[in-house]
């Protein structure tokens, strides 16, 4: 099955603000956060949703197997 892209501005109103849903890209795929409690109101320690994180994950305590338990919801144009 074909995931639909989003645009990075479709993807900066999933923050958890603007939106009710909470979205994170990493690597190119969109994942909804929405249902973490660690996600709440967008905000993940130092990190928002609404964007490409990839780059952050450096600064992470956890590898990228902390997406395995989400679903892709999309890809990021
Ligand atoms: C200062 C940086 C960060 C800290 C201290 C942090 C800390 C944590 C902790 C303690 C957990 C709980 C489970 C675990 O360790 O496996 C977690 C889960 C998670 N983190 Fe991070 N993280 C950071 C950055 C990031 C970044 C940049 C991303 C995205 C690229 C990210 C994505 C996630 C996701 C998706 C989960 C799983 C949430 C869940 O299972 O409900 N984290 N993080």
């Amino acid at each position: 099955m074909e995931l639909p892209i989003y645009t990075k501005s479709q993807l900066a109103l999933r923050n958890g603000q603007d939106k009710p849903q909470i979205w994170v890209a990493y690597k190119g795929m969109i994942y909804d956060v929405t249902d973490s409690r660690l996600w709440r109101n967008g905000k993940h320690y130092e990190h928002w949703a609404g964007q490409d994180l990839t780059e952050e994950l450096a600064d992470a305590p956890h590898t990228e197997m902390v997406f395995e338990k989400f679903e892709a919801v999309g890809v990021l144009q």
